[in-house]
């Protein structure tokens, strides 16, 4: 089968979805990491956001491939690991607004429907169960308090990037924001999606309630 796993920034998304994916045996599919991999592009070659026509036709020109690697997914852009780049503050500030882009959106979405094809894949992302695999089995909304993503995004990296909680919490109010309230495919809890609060709850007892999940759609299709 193949499970969903969609919600805000710092929920604990990627993390969740590849020790489910490791239990499980399934594949691990990041699709943030792709649209943050056509923002890295598009700063690179100074294609501005705003230039919509501009931004479509530069992403129907590159190449995005993921990997599985040792420490989680690699990702490539034209050939080239930009794992680590693809993270840095000047994507985060930037992706939500390359992420609203119709033709971004329906390249990534293509690519993200083949890696699925076969099954046995928990993809985590935003519009995963409402738009990518409307029909997967297992549809999780994972979230926390806002307080508590600024936080948890602090502790991985605050020191280093040279910001504060406070900072943080209001950059990721504003891209939960753009993201909710984007044209096509905002981020929205599907109907049949089970929603998990995690803002008190550790990484292993997240994991461990959509592994139960999982086996218990997975006995009742057999
Ligand atoms: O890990 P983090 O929550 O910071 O974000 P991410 O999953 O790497 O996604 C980065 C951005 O990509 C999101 O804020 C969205 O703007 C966009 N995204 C999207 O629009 N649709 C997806 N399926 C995944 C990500
Ligand atoms: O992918 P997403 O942006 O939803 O979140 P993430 O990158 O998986 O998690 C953000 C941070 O929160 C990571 O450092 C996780 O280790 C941490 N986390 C946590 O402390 N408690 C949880 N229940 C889930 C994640």
């Amino acid at each position: 089968m193949n499970i969903a796993i969609d919600g805000p920034a710092g929920a604990g998304k990627s993390t969740v979805a590849r020790k489910v994916a490791e239990q499980l045996g399934y594949i691990y599919i990041d699709t943030g990491a792709m649209y943050r991999a056509v923002t890295l592009s598009a700063l690179r070659n100074r294609i501005s956001p705003g230039d919509a026509a501009a931004l479509a036709k530069h992403t129907e020109s590159v190449r995005i491939r993921l990997q599985p690697g040792e420490n989680g997914q690699l990702v490539f852009l034209n050939d080239e690991d930009v794992t680590d780049l693809i993270r840095s503050r000047d994507v985060t500030l930037l992706v939500s607004k390359v992420a609203a882009n119709e033709t971004v959106r329906s390249v990534l979405t293509d690519m993200q429907r083949k890696l699925a094809d076969r099954k046995g894949v928990v993809m985590d992302g935003r519009d995963i169960g409402t738009s990518v695999l409307p029909d997967a089995e297992l549809k999780i909304f994972l979230t926390a308090s806002v307080q508590e993503r600024a936080r948890r995004r602090f502790r991985e990296s605050g020191i280093q990037q040279g910001v504060t909680v406070e900072q943080l919490e209001k950059e990721i109010a504003e891209r939960d924001r753009l993201d909710a309230e984007r044209e096509v495919s905002p981020l929205v809890c599907a109907d049949d999606a089970i929603v998990i609060d995690s803002t008190s709850m550790p990484i292993e007892e997240v994991v461990q309630s959509i592994v139960a999940l999982s086996r218990t759609k997975l006995a009742e299709a057999k």
